[in-house]
Protein backbone atom coordinates (compact mmCIF):
# COMPACT_ATOMS: atom_id res chain seq x y z
CA UNK A 1 0.00 0.00 0.00
CA UNK A 2 1.75 3.46 -1.05
CA UNK A 3 2.09 6.06 1.36
CA UNK A 4 -0.42 9.14 1.70
CA UNK A 5 0.38 12.61 2.26
CA UNK A 6 -1.11 14.98 4.73
CA UNK A 7 -4.11 16.29 3.05
CA UNK A 8 -2.94 19.28 0.70
CA UNK A 9 -4.27 22.39 -0.85
CA UNK A 10 -5.36 22.04 -4.06
CA UNK A 11 -2.87 23.99 -5.95
CA UNK A 12 -0.09 22.70 -4.17
CA UNK A 13 -1.37 19.13 -4.78
CA UNK A 14 -2.22 19.62 -8.91
CA UNK A 15 1.52 21.01 -8.90
CA UNK A 16 2.76 17.75 -7.15
CA UNK A 17 0.60 14.84 -9.49
CA UNK A 18 1.20 17.03 -13.45
CA UNK A 19 2.36 21.08 -13.23
CA UNK A 20 5.56 20.08 -11.65
CA UNK A 21 7.10 17.93 -14.57
CA UNK A 22 6.40 20.91 -16.41
CA UNK A 23 8.97 23.18 -15.81
CA UNK A 24 12.73 21.74 -15.94
CA UNK A 25 15.33 22.30 -13.01
CA UNK A 26 16.36 19.43 -10.27
CA UNK A 27 13.97 17.93 -7.62
CA UNK A 28 12.88 14.65 -7.00
CA UNK A 29 8.96 14.12 -6.77
CA UNK A 30 9.14 13.03 -3.18
CA UNK A 31 11.11 15.87 -1.98
CA UNK A 32 8.89 18.02 -3.48
CA UNK A 33 6.21 16.27 -1.51
CA UNK A 34 8.04 16.74 1.90
CA UNK A 35 8.31 20.75 1.03
CA UNK A 36 5.21 21.07 0.03
CA UNK A 37 3.51 19.50 3.04
CA UNK A 38 6.16 20.94 5.29
CA UNK A 39 5.10 24.14 4.47
CA UNK A 40 1.35 23.39 4.77
CA UNK A 41 2.23 22.16 8.21
CA UNK A 42 3.84 25.10 9.78
CA UNK A 43 0.77 27.55 8.29
CA UNK A 44 -0.98 24.76 10.48
CA UNK A 45 1.17 25.08 13.51
CA UNK A 46 0.43 28.75 13.13
CA UNK A 47 4.39 29.73 12.23
CA UNK A 48 4.30 32.97 10.55
CA UNK A 49 6.68 34.10 7.98
CA UNK A 50 7.77 34.32 4.35
CA UNK A 51 9.47 31.70 2.21
CA UNK A 52 13.09 32.72 0.18
CA UNK A 53 15.05 30.66 -1.86
CA UNK A 54 18.39 31.56 -3.20
CA UNK A 55 19.49 29.80 -6.64
CA UNK A 56 15.60 29.48 -8.63
CA UNK A 57 16.56 28.65 -11.98
CA UNK A 58 12.91 27.84 -13.76
CA UNK A 59 11.13 27.76 -10.38
CA UNK A 60 10.69 24.28 -9.96
CA UNK A 61 11.54 23.85 -6.14
CA UNK A 62 10.62 27.63 -5.23
CA UNK A 63 6.89 26.73 -6.33
CA UNK A 64 6.49 23.94 -3.68
CA UNK A 65 7.32 27.35 -1.36
CA UNK A 66 5.04 29.91 -3.33
CA UNK A 67 2.17 27.39 -4.50
CA UNK A 68 -0.97 28.52 -2.23
CA UNK A 69 0.33 31.36 0.51
CA UNK A 70 -1.74 33.64 2.18
CA UNK A 71 -2.18 36.96 0.56
CA UNK A 72 -0.04 38.50 3.92
CA UNK A 73 2.96 36.38 3.22
CA UNK A 74 5.77 36.67 0.68
CA UNK A 75 7.47 34.44 -1.34
CA UNK A 76 10.91 35.38 -2.20
CA UNK A 77 13.23 34.26 -4.99
CA UNK A 78 16.91 35.19 -5.36
CA UNK A 79 19.08 34.57 -8.50
CA UNK A 80 21.65 35.88 -10.51
CA UNK A 81 19.82 35.59 -13.89
CA UNK A 82 21.59 37.09 -16.72
CA UNK A 83 24.46 38.24 -14.79
CA UNK A 84 26.17 34.84 -15.30
CA UNK A 85 29.31 35.99 -15.03
CA UNK A 86 28.80 35.81 -11.07
CA UNK A 87 27.40 32.12 -11.79
CA UNK A 88 30.89 30.79 -10.26
CA UNK A 89 30.50 26.99 -11.01
CA UNK A 90 27.31 27.22 -13.79
CA UNK A 91 25.58 24.37 -11.61
CA UNK A 92 22.47 25.87 -13.88
CA UNK A 93 21.72 29.06 -15.83
CA UNK A 94 18.68 31.28 -14.24
CA UNK A 95 16.42 32.38 -16.40
CA UNK A 96 13.91 35.08 -15.33
CA UNK A 97 11.77 35.26 -18.17
CA UNK A 98 10.81 31.50 -18.07
CA UNK A 99 10.73 31.97 -13.96
CA UNK A 100 8.26 34.39 -14.59
CA UNK A 101 5.90 32.34 -16.96
CA UNK A 102 6.04 29.64 -14.99
CA UNK A 103 4.82 31.39 -12.04
CA UNK A 104 2.08 32.81 -14.42
CA UNK A 105 1.09 29.56 -15.29
CA UNK A 106 0.66 28.31 -11.86
CA UNK A 107 -0.92 31.89 -10.68
CA UNK A 108 1.80 32.07 -8.32
CA UNK A 109 3.10 35.81 -9.15
CA UNK A 110 0.92 38.03 -6.58
CA UNK A 111 2.83 37.16 -3.87
CA UNK A 112 6.50 36.59 -5.64
CA UNK A 113 9.10 39.37 -5.47
CA UNK A 114 12.23 38.86 -7.76
CA UNK A 115 15.91 39.67 -6.86
CA UNK A 116 18.37 39.96 -9.14
CA UNK A 117 21.58 39.36 -7.04
CA UNK A 118 24.24 36.70 -5.96
CA UNK A 119 23.90 35.65 -2.71
CA UNK A 120 27.51 36.70 -1.60
CA UNK A 121 25.56 40.86 -2.42
CA UNK A 122 22.63 40.49 -0.47
CA UNK A 123 23.12 43.28 1.70
CA UNK A 124 23.76 46.23 -1.15
CA UNK A 125 20.04 45.12 -2.51
CA UNK A 126 18.55 45.98 0.94
CA UNK A 127 17.48 42.15 1.75
CA UNK A 128 18.57 42.49 5.65
CA UNK A 129 15.67 44.15 6.96
CA UNK A 130 15.04 44.78 10.72
CA UNK A 131 13.66 41.27 12.51
CA UNK A 132 13.62 37.95 11.04
CA UNK A 133 10.77 37.00 8.48
CA UNK A 134 11.55 33.74 6.92
CA UNK A 135 9.98 30.20 7.94
CA UNK A 136 11.48 28.35 4.74
CA UNK A 137 14.94 28.97 3.50
CA UNK A 138 15.74 27.28 0.47
CA UNK A 139 19.46 26.86 -0.67
CA UNK A 140 20.17 25.93 -4.15
CA UNK A 141 22.24 28.74 -5.74
CA UNK A 142 26.26 28.28 -6.36
CA UNK A 143 27.66 25.32 -4.64
CA UNK A 144 31.10 26.33 -4.38
CA UNK A 145 32.34 25.97 -0.25
CA UNK A 146 32.27 29.66 0.32
CA UNK A 147 29.20 30.36 -1.07
CA UNK A 148 27.22 27.67 0.70
CA UNK A 149 29.09 28.90 3.76
CA UNK A 150 27.81 32.14 2.95
CA UNK A 151 24.08 31.04 2.27
CA UNK A 152 23.74 28.93 5.36
CA UNK A 153 24.92 32.64 7.29
CA UNK A 154 22.32 34.29 5.38
CA UNK A 155 19.74 32.08 6.08
CA UNK A 156 20.80 31.87 9.42
CA UNK A 157 20.39 35.91 10.00
CA UNK A 158 17.20 35.79 8.50
CA UNK A 159 14.89 32.54 9.61
CA UNK A 160 12.39 32.87 12.49
CA UNK A 161 12.84 30.54 15.14
CA UNK A 162 10.69 27.63 13.79
CA UNK A 163 12.19 27.91 10.32
CA UNK A 164 13.03 25.58 8.28
CA UNK A 165 16.61 25.51 6.22
CA UNK A 166 16.73 22.99 3.51
CA UNK A 167 20.72 22.69 1.74
CA UNK A 168 20.70 21.47 -1.62
CA UNK A 169 22.81 18.79 -3.33
CA UNK A 170 24.54 18.17 0.12
CA UNK A 171 25.61 14.64 -1.09
CA UNK A 172 25.52 15.01 -4.34
CA UNK A 173 29.12 13.73 -5.31
CA UNK A 174 29.52 16.13 -7.93
CA UNK A 175 29.13 19.32 -6.05
CA UNK A 176 30.98 18.59 -3.17
CA UNK A 177 31.69 22.14 -2.21
CA UNK A 178 28.57 21.68 -0.37
CA UNK A 179 29.25 19.84 2.10
CA UNK A 180 33.00 21.24 2.46
CA UNK A 181 31.00 24.57 2.88
CA UNK A 182 28.41 23.27 5.44
CA UNK A 183 31.73 22.09 7.49
CA UNK A 184 33.07 25.11 7.37
CA UNK A 185 30.25 27.19 8.11
CA UNK A 186 30.20 24.67 11.24
CA UNK A 187 33.88 25.28 11.82
CA UNK A 188 32.62 29.00 11.94
CA UNK A 189 30.59 29.15 14.41
CA UNK A 190 27.28 28.40 12.11
CA UNK A 191 23.92 27.66 14.41
CA UNK A 192 22.07 25.53 12.19
CA UNK A 193 21.81 22.28 13.17
CA UNK A 194 20.46 19.20 10.74
CA UNK A 195 17.61 17.01 11.45
CA UNK A 196 16.63 15.33 8.48
CA UNK A 197 17.74 14.17 4.83
CA UNK A 198 15.24 14.13 1.83
CA UNK A 199 16.34 13.00 -1.35
CA UNK A 200 18.84 15.64 -2.44
CA UNK A 201 18.53 18.03 0.40
CA UNK A 202 19.71 17.92 3.93
CA UNK A 203 17.30 19.92 6.42
CA UNK A 204 18.23 22.35 9.22
CA UNK A 205 17.02 24.14 12.41
CA UNK A 206 17.78 26.81 13.95
CA UNK A 207 19.08 25.46 16.95
CA UNK A 208 19.37 22.14 18.82
CA UNK A 209 15.65 22.11 20.46
CA UNK A 210 14.22 22.90 16.98
CA UNK A 211 15.58 20.58 15.51
CA UNK A 212 14.02 17.85 17.98
CA UNK A 213 10.64 19.36 17.63
CA UNK A 214 11.05 19.12 13.46
CA UNK A 215 12.37 15.86 13.44
CA UNK A 216 9.20 14.77 15.37
CA UNK A 217 7.14 16.60 13.25
CA UNK A 218 8.55 14.59 10.03
CA UNK A 219 8.74 11.50 11.86
CA UNK A 220 4.60 11.87 12.41
CA UNK A 221 4.07 13.26 9.11
CA UNK A 222 5.76 11.17 6.81
CA UNK A 223 6.83 7.73 8.85
CA UNK A 224 5.82 6.25 5.91
CA UNK A 225 8.35 7.28 4.16
CA UNK A 226 11.67 6.46 6.61
CA UNK A 227 14.46 5.04 5.24
CA UNK A 228 16.33 5.54 8.79
CA UNK A 229 16.98 7.19 11.89
CA UNK A 230 19.23 9.22 13.57
CA UNK A 231 21.95 8.89 11.24
CA UNK A 232 25.43 10.53 12.34
CA UNK A 233 26.32 14.04 10.55
CA UNK A 234 29.18 15.92 11.87
CA UNK A 235 28.05 15.87 15.83
CA UNK A 236 24.31 15.52 15.07
CA UNK A 237 22.19 12.72 13.58
CA UNK A 238 19.82 13.10 11.06
CA UNK A 239 16.77 11.29 10.34
CA UNK A 240 16.69 9.97 6.32
CA UNK A 241 13.43 10.58 4.16
CA UNK A 242 13.47 8.29 0.68
CA UNK A 243 11.89 8.59 -2.96
CA UNK A 244 8.79 6.60 -2.42
CA UNK A 245 5.43 6.42 -4.89
CA UNK A 246 3.01 8.38 -2.80
CA UNK A 247 -0.40 8.93 -3.01
CA UNK A 248 -0.92 12.31 -2.73
CA UNK A 249 -3.95 13.64 -1.30
CA UNK A 250 -5.87 17.39 -1.85
CA UNK A 251 -7.96 18.59 0.57
CA UNK A 252 -11.05 18.18 -1.43
CA UNK A 253 -10.60 14.39 -0.79
CA UNK A 254 -9.02 13.58 -4.21
CA UNK A 255 -5.77 11.03 -4.46
CA UNK A 256 -3.37 10.34 -7.05
CA UNK A 257 -0.15 9.29 -7.63
CA UNK A 258 2.62 11.33 -7.00
CA UNK A 259 5.12 11.15 -10.39
CA UNK A 260 7.97 9.28 -9.73
CA UNK A 261 10.59 6.78 -10.12
CA UNK A 262 7.93 4.42 -11.52
CA UNK A 263 7.31 6.50 -14.33
CA UNK A 264 10.49 7.25 -14.73
CA UNK A 265 11.66 3.62 -15.17
CA UNK A 266 8.85 3.57 -17.64
CA UNK A 267 10.09 6.29 -19.68
CA UNK A 268 13.66 4.86 -19.56
CA UNK A 269 12.40 1.47 -21.38
CA UNK A 270 9.82 3.73 -23.91
CA UNK A 271 13.20 5.64 -24.63
CA UNK A 272 15.09 2.67 -25.21
CA UNK A 273 12.62 0.85 -27.46
CA UNK A 274 12.75 3.97 -29.59
CA UNK A 275 15.99 4.80 -30.37
CA UNK A 276 15.85 6.72 -33.67
CA UNK A 277 17.69 4.00 -36.37
CA UNK A 278 19.42 6.97 -37.82
CA UNK A 279 20.89 7.52 -34.38
CA UNK A 280 21.42 3.49 -34.22
CA UNK A 281 23.69 3.72 -38.11
CA UNK A 282 25.53 6.42 -36.92
CA UNK A 283 26.14 4.36 -33.68
CA UNK A 284 27.39 1.40 -35.68
CA UNK A 285 29.18 3.61 -38.50
CA UNK A 286 31.08 4.62 -35.71
CA UNK A 287 32.02 1.10 -34.15
CA UNK A 288 33.08 0.56 -37.36
CA UNK A 289 35.47 3.34 -37.90
CA UNK A 290 36.78 2.55 -34.08
CA UNK A 291 37.06 -1.13 -34.86
CA UNK A 292 38.97 -0.58 -37.80
CA UNK A 293 41.41 1.84 -36.53
CA UNK A 294 42.20 -0.39 -33.54
CA UNK A 295 43.26 -2.44 -36.01
CA UNK A 296 45.29 -0.30 -38.41
CA UNK A 297 46.94 0.18 -35.18
CA UNK A 298 48.03 -3.28 -34.08
CA UNK A 299 48.76 -4.07 -37.42
CA UNK A 300 51.14 -1.25 -38.11
CA UNK A 301 53.87 -2.48 -35.37
CA UNK A 302 53.97 -5.88 -37.01
CA UNK A 303 54.18 -4.54 -40.35
CA UNK A 304 57.11 -2.17 -39.39
CA UNK A 305 58.85 -5.11 -37.60
CA UNK A 306 58.75 -7.01 -40.58
CA UNK A 307 60.65 -4.63 -42.73
CA UNK A 308 63.04 -4.23 -39.62
CA UNK A 309 63.76 -7.56 -40.17
CA UNK A 310 64.15 -7.66 -43.64
CA UNK A 311 66.13 -5.21 -43.80
CA UNK A 312 68.53 -6.47 -41.17
CA UNK A 313 68.22 -9.97 -43.04
CA UNK A 314 69.30 -8.30 -46.46
CA UNK A 315 73.39 -8.19 -45.56
CA UNK A 316 73.31 -11.57 -44.37
CA UNK A 317 71.40 -12.45 -47.23
CA UNK A 318 73.90 -10.56 -49.40
CA UNK A 319 76.49 -12.22 -47.97
CA UNK A 320 74.61 -15.44 -47.94
CA UNK A 321 74.50 -14.85 -52.04
CA UNK A 322 78.25 -13.55 -52.19
CA UNK A 323 79.63 -16.79 -50.56
CA UNK A 324 77.65 -18.98 -52.73
CA UNK A 325 78.80 -17.45 -55.71
CA UNK A 326 82.19 -17.96 -54.35
CA UNK A 327 81.39 -21.59 -53.58
CA UNK A 328 80.24 -21.81 -57.09
CA UNK A 329 83.42 -20.30 -58.05
CA UNK A 330 85.40 -22.40 -56.73
CA UNK A 331 83.91 -25.21 -57.46
CA UNK A 332 84.00 -24.03 -61.00
CA UNK A 333 87.63 -23.86 -60.97
CA UNK A 334 88.38 -27.50 -59.80
CA UNK A 335 86.08 -28.94 -62.58
C1 LIG B 1 20.99 24.32 -9.65
S1 LIG B 1 20.19 25.78 -10.17
C2 LIG B 1 18.82 25.87 -9.12
C3 LIG B 1 17.78 24.80 -9.34
C4 LIG B 1 16.41 25.14 -8.84
N1 LIG B 1 16.36 25.35 -7.42
C5 LIG B 1 15.38 24.10 -9.26
O1 LIG B 1 14.42 23.89 -8.52
O2 LIG B 1 15.52 23.50 -10.33
C6 LIG B 1 21.26 27.01 -9.56
C7 LIG B 1 20.76 28.43 -9.77
O3 LIG B 1 21.52 29.29 -8.95
C8 LIG B 1 21.82 30.48 -9.64
N2 LIG B 1 23.04 31.03 -9.00
C9 LIG B 1 24.32 30.63 -9.16
N3 LIG B 1 25.14 31.33 -8.37
C10 LIG B 1 24.36 32.18 -7.64
C11 LIG B 1 24.62 33.15 -6.65
N4 LIG B 1 25.86 33.38 -6.20
N5 LIG B 1 23.58 33.83 -6.15
C12 LIG B 1 22.31 33.61 -6.58
N6 LIG B 1 22.00 32.70 -7.51
C13 LIG B 1 23.00 31.98 -8.04
C14 LIG B 1 21.96 30.05 -11.10
O4 LIG B 1 21.71 31.11 -11.98
C15 LIG B 1 20.90 28.94 -11.19
O5 LIG B 1 19.67 29.44 -11.62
Amino acid sequence: MPPTTIPLPLVKAAYLRQGMREVQGWLNPSTALYLSALEVLQRREQIDGDVCEIGVYHGKSFLTLALGLPEDQRAVAVDVFEDQHLNLDQAGRGDRAILESNLAKHRASANVDIIKASSLELDAVGFFKPGRRFRMFSIDGSHTPEVTCNDLQVAEQTVVEQGIVALDDLLNPQWLGVVTGLFSYWAGGGSLVPYGVVPGKLLLATDLEQATVNRELIRRSFGDGMVKRDVPLGVHTVDVLGEFPWIVVDEEGGSDLLPGNHTAVAAVTKRTRTVPIAYLTQLEQRAAERDALIKARQSRPHRRVVRKLKRLARPAVRSGRTRIAALRARRAKRT
